[in-house]
Formats: C-alpha cells, sequence, structure tokens
C-alpha cells in the first residue's frame, strides 16, 4: 500500500488503539467507505484482467486481515472496558443503609393533641374562636371591666381596629360557646388555641396556647371541678401524681382556685424548678361566675358551671422537664429530634416521659 506502509504496520496501530472510538477511526480510514483500501478497490475496474486479479486478491486479503485485527481489537476494549467498570461501579452491600428521616409531630401539638385526648374521653366536645378578639368577649363579658386591673395584668396587644384586640386567653370562647348552645344543657367543651400577652421570658413567650374548659348544667359544683380535673393530671401525667388546689382569684370565676401538681422533677421533696416547693401550677379555674352565665344566654339560679385554664406550654415544660419554653419555638430539628428519644405517641409512653 502505497502511503500506509506495511499491513504489519496498520496491525498495530490496530492493536495499539486505546479506545473504541480510536479504533472506529482506524476503521473509517482503512476500510470504511471512503477508507484507502476500499478506494483502491474502486479503482481495480481500471486495470487490465491480470492485474485486476492479482492486485484484487491482495487487497482483499489485506481486506480480511484488517476487518480481523479490527474485531479482535474490539474484542479486547470492551473486555477491558466492562472490567473497568466493574472496578469503578463496584458496589458495596456491606455498607450500612441511611436511615430514612423520620419526622415527628411539636411537641407542644403532642402535648395538646393528648390534652384533647383525655377530655373527649370525658365526653367534652372541641370549641374554637377568633384570636382576634373584641374587648367584649375577652374582658367585659368576662366580668372584667374597663378599669379592672386584670387588664393591665394581662398587657394586651392592640390591634389598630378600635374595640378588638389579640385575645390575653381562651376564655372568651367560654362566652361564644354558651351563647352557640342558646341555653340547651349540657355545655361541656374544651377550647385549645392561640393566646397572646406581652411577655418574653425563660417561662413565657408573647404567643402561646391554651386550652380552656367549661362545664355549665344543672347541679354542677366545685367537686366536679376538682374530680375532672384531678382524673386529667393522672392521666396527662400518671397515677403517682398528686394534686392540690388553691384559693385564688379571676373576675370569671367565684370561687377561683389554682391547681399545683407535684413537681416532675423532685417528685415533691423540693428542688429548684418548684422552688422548693415541691409543687407546680398548672392551671387557674373555678365556680364559673353568675355574670359570665348571663352573658352566655344562662341564668345563674337554674344552673352552675366550672371552667379552667391552663398553658400547654407549662404542661409540655412539666412533663418533659424544660427550663427554657423559647427552645420550643425556635424549631430547630436538632432539638425538638432530642424529643423523639422514647417518646412516642402512646399514652404509655408519652407517662413514661416523665420517669
Ligand atoms: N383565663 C385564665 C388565665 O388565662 C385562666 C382561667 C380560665 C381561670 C378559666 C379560671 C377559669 O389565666
Amino acid at each position: 500500500m502505497e502511503q500506509g506502509g506495511t499491513l504489519e504496520a496498520i496491525q498495530q496501530t490496530i492493536r495499539q488503539a486505546a479506545t473504541l472510538d480510536e479504533l472506529k477511526e482506524i476503521r473509517n480510514q482503512w476500510v470504511g467507505r471512503k477508507g484507502r483500501i476500499t478506494e483502491q478497490m474502486k479503482e481495480l475496474s481500471r486495470l487490465a484482467p491480470d492485474l485486476r486479479r492479482e492486485r484484487g486478491a491482495e487487497l482483499n486479503a489485506w481486506r480480511e486481515s484488517v476487518l480481523a485485527a479490527l474485531t479482535r481489537r474490539e474484542e479486547e476494549l470492551v473486555d477491558l472496558e466492562e472490567r473497568r467498570a466493574l472496578v469503578h461501579e463496584r458496589l458495596d452491600l456491606t455498607i450500612p443503609g441511611r436511615r430514612p428521616e423520620v419526622g415527628l409531630l411539636h411537641p407542644l401539638t403532642r402535648v395538646r393533641r393528648r390534652i384533647e385526648d383525655v377530655f373527649l374521653r370525658l365526653g367534652f366536645s372541641l370549641a374554637y374562636g377568633p384570636q382576634v378578639e373584641s374587648e367584649w368577649y375577652n374582658f367585659e363579658a368576662l366580668n372584667i371591666p374597663p378599669d379592672h386591673p386584670a387588664r393591665d395584668m394581662q398587657d394586651s396587644f392592640f390591634v389598630d381596629v378600635p374595640g378588638l384586640v389579640l385575645r390575653t386567653h381562651t376564655s372568651p370562647v367560654q362566652i361564644r360557646s354558651m351563647q352557640r348552645h342558646q341555653g340547651k344543657l349540657p355545655v361541656k367543651i374544651i377550647a385549645p388555641g392561640l393566646t397572646y400577652r406581652r411577655d418574653d421570658d425563660a417561662t413565657h413567650v408573647p404567643m402561646f396556647q391554651q386550652v380552656e374548659g367549661l362545664v355549665v348544667d344543672e347541679g354542677i359544683s366545685l367537686a366536679d371541678l376538682t374530680g375532672t380535673l384531678t382524673v386529667m393530671a393522672q392521666e396527662l401525667f400518671g397515677d403517682g401524681v398528686d394534686t392540690r388546689f388553691r384559693s385564688s382569684y379571676f373576675p370569671f370565676t367565684e370561687p377561683s382556685v389554682e391547681m399545683d401538681v407535684t413537681c416532675a422533677v423532685c417528685r415533691g421533696a423540693g428542688c429548684r424548678v418548684c422552688k422548693e416547693t415541691g409543687w407546680v401550677e398548672i392551671l387557674g379555674s373555678g365556680v364559673v361566675h353568675p355574670v359570665v352565665l348571663e352573658n352566655g344566654g344562662y341564668d345563674p339560679s337554674i344552673v352552675t358551671g366550672f371552667a379552667f385554664g391552663m398553658g400547654i406550654e407549662r404542661i409540655a415544660m412539666r412533663i418533659f422537664g424544660l427550663d427554657d419554653l423559647r427552645l420550643l419555638y425556635q424549631n430547630d430539628v436538632r432539638y425538638l429530634d432530642t424529643f423523639q428519644s422514647g417518646e412516642g405517641d402512646g399514652p404509655g409512653d408519652f407517662k413514661s416521659s416523665l420517669a
């Protein structure tokens, strides 16, 4: 072959081709449609018959051996590539799997639902009211007159519309529920929801959650209140918990009592968390004031009731033994994940989280 060197030289280039692409180029160069050997075969017709036969045989032999060399090298390269792939794409089946991230409900949501569960089992139903509330529902209807010190005590957030506040407690839902019942008996509701006060420290955040409770019927007494709330405390915190009621004051209940439960940290012995008293306050409550019953459309000479209100955060702090409430609202997943350990959503697990 004129400008191509010997057959031996061609075969050598083929054997040295490093990739299938390179090999393809060599194939085109020699035996492709415009390859050198192909071109020369096209020229054969121009030669004298004798010469044509001799040259034809020679070209055919070249072509055959180039094709054979190409096939051989192709097989080698495919094989090489497969082996390289085996090394690179090796799967280590002994590597431990990646654990899927399991989402869980926010601790405060779980506490709220747990409280709801307890009261739903006791025959209460759920009630809701607006977070932007009228001053009438938030204060006046609850027997808190405009100049009452309780309004300062509760440091309200007011909105631009006169007469409206961000509700400072869930107690306005007492009035709304009684109105919705239109005199029917019994009224037996709990009202979970967001509430707002100008407070901000380790144990108070400006937006927090309460669960209100209200029972109105004939012959309801303080004993129904203490009985119901003691059952609730045992359901929430376990049978080992003790409760006590201390007299207190709220404009919308008379008499008013606050309920304490034994401190989860020291179990009543006295520690930093309970300020050495052995008790932690968890709710305010009392016998519904006659004025409040009237504002709800009920006749206080016929019916009586009890009401209570508790902060969900306070209860969560007790259950989980927290001393800074704000962490629960920063929603750092790394922190919230720490509530996952040993804390299922079942009542048993929930109680055992006190241990
Ligand atoms: N609303 C009161 C508070 O926010 C709690 C309460 C509710 C007290 C119902 C008595 C009866 O502190």
